[in-house]
């Protein structure tokens, strides 16, 4: 394992005014996402979607520090047959690689889910690096219903795995993006999703610590700490920014370099006013970079625009430049709500 290169990755992951593309939709979820704006998702209609992104050539230069892929994309050429990983290295930006299987019903814990992927993981791992991946990431869910949900079991096997895949990539010199997701789909409030992302994060710890993983050379993805989507009282920007920033200091250590969020479903600008609000109000009280790397509150804009359609291609890069834009602004805390408009 090489420390200094993983360390310099991790770095460059937050490095301002820039942020991630997560790009690494799975199959099913991007059909999704396509059957959204009526889309048939094939091949190549999925190679010319993220074509497209990663040839927004200014966006990714100015704003996009590394996309995280899916396997099939990691493996695809564009349409005039540069291989995509070459086209996203041409604008200066790092390719990444989603490896976990996805979440599966966790025996014995009706309602929770654990992240499988870890067989024959080193050899995938090695693979992927040869593809050209200097980091990847895998997703834990972690699901908030009820006083019983999450419990202790599901928490501590996800972050087993999580340490277990982390120690892995490692070795095979990429970065681990450790990604605990607290989802944000129930109704309970923002101190019950403070409690339970500060417990999921520093059992992560303990597990990452235990099985020798350098914390220089990880990245932390996290939710942010944000009232569920059905509850009756919707915590403000400043009261997210300022749970998020406390539940962090109680729970990351010094030594992780940069933590990226993920939107896990809040609109485009509130993924941008939170992350905002955070960089502007505590970036002195943060030992750690905070930046994006966002899905869906970078994509829905282009996606919309795009509608499938070849004649929408500069319509779409323009949609997606503009949020990369307002989100490398959130990173440095210079964004404001004005510049939506502008
Ligand atoms: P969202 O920003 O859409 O939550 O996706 C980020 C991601 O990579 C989830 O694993």
């Amino acid at each position: 394992m090489n420390l200094d290169a993983l360390n310099d990755v991790a770095i460059r992951m937050a490095a301002p005014g820039k942020g991630i593309l997560a790009a690494d939709e799975s199959t099913g979820t991007i059909k999704k996402r396509f059957d959204s704006i009526d889309v048939a998702s094939t091949e190549d209609s999925r190679r010319d979607y993220r074509e497209m992104l990663f040839r927004a050539e200014t966006a990714m230069r100015e704003h996009i520090s590394g996309v995280i892929l899916f396997d099939e994309t990691i493996r695809q050429n564009a349409a005039d047959g540069t291989p995509l990983v070459k086209v996203i290295e041409a604008a200066g930006s790092i390719p990444g690689i989603k490896v976990d299987k996805g979440a599966k019903d966790l025996a014995g814990a009706e309602g929770e889910k654990v992240t499988e992927g870890l067989d024959g993981l080193r050899e995938r791992l090695k693979e992927y690096y040869e593809l050209g991946a200097r980091f990847a990431k895998w997703r834990a869910v972690i699901d908030i219903a009820g006083n019983e949900i999450p419990s202790g079991y599901c928490i501590s096997v996800n972050a087993h795995a999580l340490a277990r895949y982390a120690a892995l990539c490692q070795e095979a010199n990429i970065v681990p993006i450790v990604e605990p997701e607290v989802l944000m789909d129930g109704d309970h409030d923002i101190e019950r999703c403070y409690d339970v992302t500060e417990f999921t994060l520093k059992t992560l710890f303990d597990e990452l610590f235990a099985q020798d993983v350098a914390l220089e050379g990880t990245v932390l993805k996290p939710n942010m700490v944000i009232a569920g989507k059905k509850c009756p009282k919707q915590a403000s920007v400043e009261e997210v920014a300022e749970a998020t920033v406390r539940c962090f200091r109680s729970a990351v250590p010094a030594a992780v370099p940069s933590i990226v969020f993920l939107s896990g479903g809040q609109s485009d600008e509130d993924a941008t006013a939170h992350l905002n609000a955070m960089n502007e109000a505590y970036a002195d009280q943060m030992p750690w970079a905070l930046s994006f790397s966002y899905g869906r509150a970078l994509q829905a804009a282009p996606l919309k625009a795009w509608g499938g359609k070849a004649e929408n291609v500069a319509a779409a890069q323009a949609a997606f430049a503009h949020r990369a834009r307002m989100n490398g602004l959130a990173q440095k805390g210079e964004w404001n709500a004005g510049l939506e408009a502008a």
